[in-house]
C-alpha cells in the first residue's frame, strides 16, 4: 500500500466495506481478543515468519499502540484486523456494540465493523472533501442528504471547514489525512485501525494532528488499533503501548500508560512532565535489545 495506490479491497477498507472473518462475539469488557494468531508469506517459495502467535486482548474504548522493529509484523496485524489479509493460525473476536439483528442480516447499510487508516494519502483526488468523507457511507447506500448531514460535524471537527468542497490537489498533505480521519470517524466503526497514519508528515503538522486526533478519540472514545514507529507518539496517544520483538513478531511487552497520563490530555503536558522521560526509556529499552545489529532501524524509532 505504501509504495502503489490502493487496491480495491484497500479502498474498500476506508469505507468499511470488508468483511472480516472475525467472531463477534468476545466479552464485552474486552473488545477486541486475539489467541494463537499467526502469519506465514511464502516468499519465492520460502515461508517467512511474520507473526509468531500473538495472544491480546484489546478493551472496549482501548487507544491500543503498537510499535516494534520494521517487518515485526505491525501492518500484518492490522490488515489481518481489517479482513484485508488471513491468518496462518489463530483466532480473532470482536464484540459488537450493538448485535446485528436478526430480521435485518448483513444489509448495506449494516454498521461496519472496522475503518482503516493507512499512512499514505488515500483519498479520491476527483472527489472533493465532502465526498471523500462520506465515501463510506455512500457506498452503504445512505442518500446524499442523510450523509451530508452525518459528514458535516466530523469535517469541522477535523479543522477543514470552509473546504469541504475543495478537491484534493488544494490540500496539503496533513489536510490530506484530516480528511482520511474525518472518513474513518464518519463511517462510525466498531474498531479504528491506523498504520502510521502521519509517519509521512512534517513534525509540526504532526504534532497538531496527534492533538485533533487524541480531542476526537475523547469525543468518541472508539476502540483504536495504532501503529507507529514512533515511541513518543505512542506515549502521547495510548492507553497501553504493545512492543513487539523483530520478526517473527511476538509480543515483547504490553505497558500501561493510561495509569501514568490521565485522560483528558494535552500532548504539551504530556511531553513536558518528568514520568515521560521514564515511559520513554522503559520502551526504548525494550526496542533497543529488537534493533541493536539492525544499525539501519535505530533512528526512525527516536524521531
Ligand atoms: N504480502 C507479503 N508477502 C510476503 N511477505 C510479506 C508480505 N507482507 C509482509 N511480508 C513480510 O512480513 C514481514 C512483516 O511485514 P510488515 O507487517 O509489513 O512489517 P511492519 O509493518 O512491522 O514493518 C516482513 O518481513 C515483510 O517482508
Ligand atoms: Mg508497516
Amino acid at each position: 500500500m505504501s509504495d502503489s495506490k490502493p487496491s480495491a479491497r484497500e479502498t474498500a477498507a476506508f469505507a468499511g466495506l470488508v468483511k472480516a472473518d472475525l467472531r463477534p462475539d468476545a466479552p464485552a469488557a474486552t473488545k477486541i481478543g486475539v489467541r494463537g494468531l499467526r502469519k506465514r508469506f511464502a516468499v519465492k517459495g520460502r515461508p517467512v515468519d511474520a507473526l509468531a502467535g500473538i495472544d491480546l486482548d484489546i478493551r472496549t474504548g482501548e487507544f491500543f499502540c503498537v510499535v516494534g522493529p520494521s517487518g515485526c509484523g505491525k501492518t500484518t496485524l492490522l490488515r489481518i484486523l481489517a479482513g484485508l489479509d488471513t491468518q496462518t493460525a489463530g483466532d480473532i473476536r470482536v464484540s459488537r456494540d450493538q448485535p446485528v439483528q436478526a430480521s435485518n442480516p448483513q444489509t448495506s447499510a449494516e454498521r461496519p465493523l472496522n475503518a482503516m487508516i493507512f499512512q499514505e494519502q488515500s483519498i479520491f483526488p476527483w472527489m472533493n472533501v465532502r465526498d471523500n468523507v462520506a465515501f463510506g457511507l455512500k457506498a452503504r447506500g445512505i442518500p446524499r442528504n442523510e450523509r451530508y448531514r452525518i459528514v458535516e460535524p466530523y469535517v469541522r471537527k477535523v479543522g477543514l471547514e470552509g473546504f469541504a468542497d475543495a478537491l484534493p490537489h488544494q490540500l496539503s498533505g496533513g489536510m490530506k489525512q484530516r480528511v482520511s480521519i474525518a472518513r474513518a470517524f464518519a463511517n462510525d466503526p466498531e474498531i479504528l485501525l491506523m498504520d502510521e497514519p502521519f509517519a509521512a508528515l512534517d513534525e509540526q503538522t504532526k504534532l497538531i494532528l496527534q492533538t485533533e486526533l487524541i480531542r476526537i478519540w475523547e469525543e468518541t472514545r472508539k476502540t483504536v488499533v495504532y501503529v507507529t514507529h514512533s515511541i513518543d507518539e505512542a506515549i502521547v496517544l495510548s492507553d497501553r503501548i504493545m512492543v513487539m520483538s523483530a520478526r517473527p513478531g511476538r509480543i515483547k511487552e504490553i505497558i500501561d500508560v493510561a495509569d501514568v497520563f490521565a485522560r483528558p490530555r494535552l500532548v504539551e503536558t504530556v511531553k513536558s512532565s518528568p514520568q515521560y522521560g521514564e515511559v520513554f526509556g522503559r520502551v526504548w529499552a525494550l526496542l533497543r535489545d529488537e534493533v541493536v545489529g539492525r544499525p539501519e532501524q535505530l533512528l526512525s524509532h527516536v524521531r
